[in-house]
């Protein structure tokens, strides 16, 4: 279904402490819950302290829970890298879809995300990079657990 004003961000932050994997657990289901009411959908992947999240939804919900998310006290120094209108969702399957890496993989992955937003062509021109990008990373590692499915 094709919807109106879709908007993205993609941001990275550190956890405020080493998160045990129930408090992860109880993290994502906490935003699966409000992104299943706002209509979000999106990416988190942690690894040793790091997050780097990619979500997308209606403009004005997608604010709304990034207001939640900015506001958690699980985590600190977000620097957001993009934060752009989308045409169609990159992972319309998943209110969050979730992956836990190891410090090479995201690495890597942080080193291509800022490379790529720096040498990054007109937005304007290819729209929802950051997105394709996050969704290619998910798909190429096939790693983590989808959850429940979202249809716009
Ligand atoms: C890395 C990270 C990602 C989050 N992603 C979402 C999200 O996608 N949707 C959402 O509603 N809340 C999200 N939250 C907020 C949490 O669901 C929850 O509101 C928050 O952790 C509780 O805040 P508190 O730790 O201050 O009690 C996120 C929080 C963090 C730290």
């Amino acid at each position: 279904m094709k919807e109106d004003n879709l908007h993205s961000i993609l941001y990275t932050s550190c956890a405020a402490f080493s998160p045990t994997e129930d408090q992860l657990q109880h993290l994502i289901e906490s935003a699966i819950e409000r992104n299943q009411k706002n209509k979000i959908t999106g990416i988190l992947i942690y690894s040793n302290q790091n997050f780097i999240q990619y979500i997308e939804g209606p403009y004005d919900s997608l604010m709304h829970v990034y207001g939640f998310i900015r506001q958690s006290s699980m985590h600190n120094r977000i620097i957001e890298i993009y934060n752009e209108a989308i045409s169609e969702r990159m992972f319309r399957y998943w209110q969050m879809a979730y992956a836990s890496t190891n410090d090479d993989v995201f690495k890597d992955l942080l080193e291509s995300v800022l490379d790529f937003s720096m040498n990054a062509d007109d937005i304007n021109k290819v729209p929802n990079q950051a997105g394709k990008f996050l969704y290619e990373f998910w798909c190429k590692h096939n790693i983590g657990k989808s959850t429940n499915e979202y249809q716009a």
